[in-house]
């Protein structure tokens, strides 16, 4: 299985900060945010990665994580010009990943405890074409929220004003290699983005998305406080 880390994306809601240093080299807990998800991948058994990364702060990526021969990892880098959205900048993968072979996505943003390896292991022979993540949160609308009916999603809903359930659809998603054939037919959202919640509905509809729930903490670490929350936790401050 390949895997996908995106760090593109503009990182606006931690201006000033992001104005001089990639929101994904930000210092959360004792490591800049990006080494989370190389840790994770690794953890995984995923050992060829692509990383996608916006134009600012290029250089600082490679100077941190060179070849992932640290992680014992292959790093490749693509660089997305501008933040056309999720499911624009993992469209920038297709041709690091063969046809019939799967892949994990990770948002860099994204922080999590439960390893993934299992459900990494499980996926290669699940029949569903996507699968997804769920965590129980207090204000899920600021998220990707699932409609549950009778044990599946039947749809995602993208910061709902008001929430079909008290869950969030996290940043790591599971994918068979027609994901980049479900990207090319979804159209920009009205914020201009290609969104990964409509792609995600593809599968959805079509009854190929498979979701389970995260037993750790999670948290994205994309604005102020979440980033504060993370590294607290990440240096053990705070127990999960
Ligand atoms: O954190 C989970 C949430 O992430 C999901 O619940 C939502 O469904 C999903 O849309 C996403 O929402 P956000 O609004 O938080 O996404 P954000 O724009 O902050 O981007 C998250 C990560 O994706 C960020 O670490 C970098 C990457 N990204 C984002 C954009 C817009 C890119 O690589 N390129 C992009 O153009």
């Amino acid at each position: 299985m390949k895997g996908i880390i995106l760090a593109g994306g503009t990182g606006s809601r931690l201006r000033p900060m992001t104005s001089i240093l990639n929101k994904h080299l930000l210092p959360v807990g004792n490591y800049p945010m990006i080494h989370y998800a190389l840790n994770k991948m690794a953890e995984a058994g995923i050992d060829d990665i692509l990383l996608v990364i916006g134009k600012s702060s290029a250089g600082l990526y490679v100077d941190y994580i060179g070849s992932g021969a640290p992680w014992g990892i292959q790093v490749s880098y693509k660089v997305q010009e501008e933040a056309g959205g999720i499911a624009q900048a993992l469209g920038l993968a297709e041709s690091f990943v063969r046809p019939g072979e799967k892949l994990l996505v990770l948002l860099g943003d994204n922080l999590f405890e439960d390893s993934l390896k299992t459900a990494v292991k499980d996926f290669e022979t699940n029949e569903s074409g996507a699968w997804v993540f769920l965590k129980q949160v207090a204000d899920p609308r600021r998220y990707g929220v699932p409609e549950l009916e009778n044990g599946r999603i039947s749809r995602i809903l993208e910061k709902p004003e008001q929430p079909p359930s008290e869950y969030a659809v996290t940043g790591m998603y599971l994918y068979e290699s027609d994901v980049f054939d479900i990207i090319r037919s979804v159209r920009p959202s009205t914020r201009g983005e290609l969104e990964i919640t409509d792609v995600n509905n593809v599968y959805a509809s079509e009854g190929r998305l498979g979701y389970s729930h995260l037993s750790g903490w999670w948290t994205d670490a994309g604005t102020q406080q979440s980033l504060l929350e993370a590294g607290l936790r990440l240096t053990g401050y705070e127990k999960p």
